[in-house]
């Protein structure tokens, strides 16, 4: 691998006025700058939108920003040792493996990333912002015990969102086993969700129903963007539907919500039947990190 400093990028930058519409920095591009030192003062690089820019096998020492509207493709095995500040676009292609101690900082919303490949860096979430009583973390909408929803929240749909829909259609589709959506196990109002947690803390106990139901105004049902999948008893883990669904859900924009090891961190007991829906992208950045939502997003459960 080669070593991408601001200097290479320079003269790829030039290189690309010169008639490319798009800069290049693959280790062919790099033999011009191989003077470049070992011990290079990483400088800060900024891909414009006048500069798509695309790296294969490369070790990045510098910082880079990328602008919005400009665009940064990923090749290859890259080992990224300075900071990525995605403003515009990352697209992390199929053959990208992207190792090493720097860090991925999303600064305004998750889609910003097209992620196909292998992202083994940190990524840093941007700050959670509220908008009309919702709170949403680059652009993912955050429900748990902390953070709850307005009262009417998803009533104007009343049913799960189509994404989710159609990607329990496809799960089907693809497997052949059931998927089977849940009565009250799509979307659920407010007014459902507080009748279902009230049934639980009058059979089983308020300290037990709070390991396995939100509390009304908290849970993930209410945002159409979580599904119940066929069976909610623990031993779905163990059928061969719960398997795949837990080993495959991402490739269709789906995590886990609530995982067996995460227990302490999301406040709920495993539901290897609870799938949120993230997009595809995310959901795979999710998978990959091994981390449940709280712990990518940086946010706290309680
Ligand atoms: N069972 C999950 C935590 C809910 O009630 O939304
Ligand atoms: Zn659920």
């Amino acid at each position: 691998m080669k070593k991408i400093t601001a200097a290479a990028v320079i003269i790829a930058l030039m290189t690309s006025l010169c008639g490319c519409s798009e800069t290049n920095l693959n280790s062919d591009s790099l033999l011009s700058v191989s003077g470049s030192s070992e011990n290079s003062t990483p400088e800060n690089i900024t891909v414009s939108s006048a500069n798509p820019m695309v790296i294969t096998d490369n070790e990045i020492d510098s910082d880079i920003t990328i602008e919005k509207g400009g665009v940064l493709t990923l090749n290859g095995d890259i080992e990224l040792r300075g900071d990525l500040y995605v403003e515009g676009k990352l697209e992390v292609s199929e053959s990208a493996i992207i190792f090493g101690d720097g860090v991925i900082h999303v600064v305004n919303s998750f889609d910003d990333i097209d992620c196909k490949g292998a992202v083994k860096v940190k990524i840093d979430a941007p700050e959670p912002v509220e908008i009309d009583g919702v709170t949403y973390v680059g652009g993912i909408l955050l429900v748990n015990k902390k953070y709850g929803l307005p009262r009417d929240f998803g009533e104007d749909i009343g049913d799960i969102r189509p994404e989710l829909k159609n990607a329990i259609e496809q799960m089907r589709a693809d497997t052949g086993f059931g998927m089977t959506l849940r009565e009250f196990s799509g979307y659920r109002s407010y007014a459902t969700q507080e009748w279902w947690f009230n049934y639980y803390c009058e059979t089983d106990g308020y300290d037990n129903a709070v390991t396995y139901s939100a509390l009304p105004g908290h849970s993930e049902h209410q945002t159409g963007l979580a599904a119940d999948i066929t069976r909610t008893e623990l031993d779905y883990a163990d059928t061969p539907e719960g398997k795949w669904l837990a080993a495959n859900c991402w490739k269709y924009g789906c995590i886990i919500r609530y995982p067996e090891d995460k227990v302490d961190i999301t406040g709920y007991i495993y539901e290897p039947w609870h799938i949120r829906y993230l997009g595809k992208s995310t959901a795979k950045l999710v998978h990959d990190s091994g981390l449940c939502l709280e712990e990518f997003l940086e946010v706290d459960s309680v």
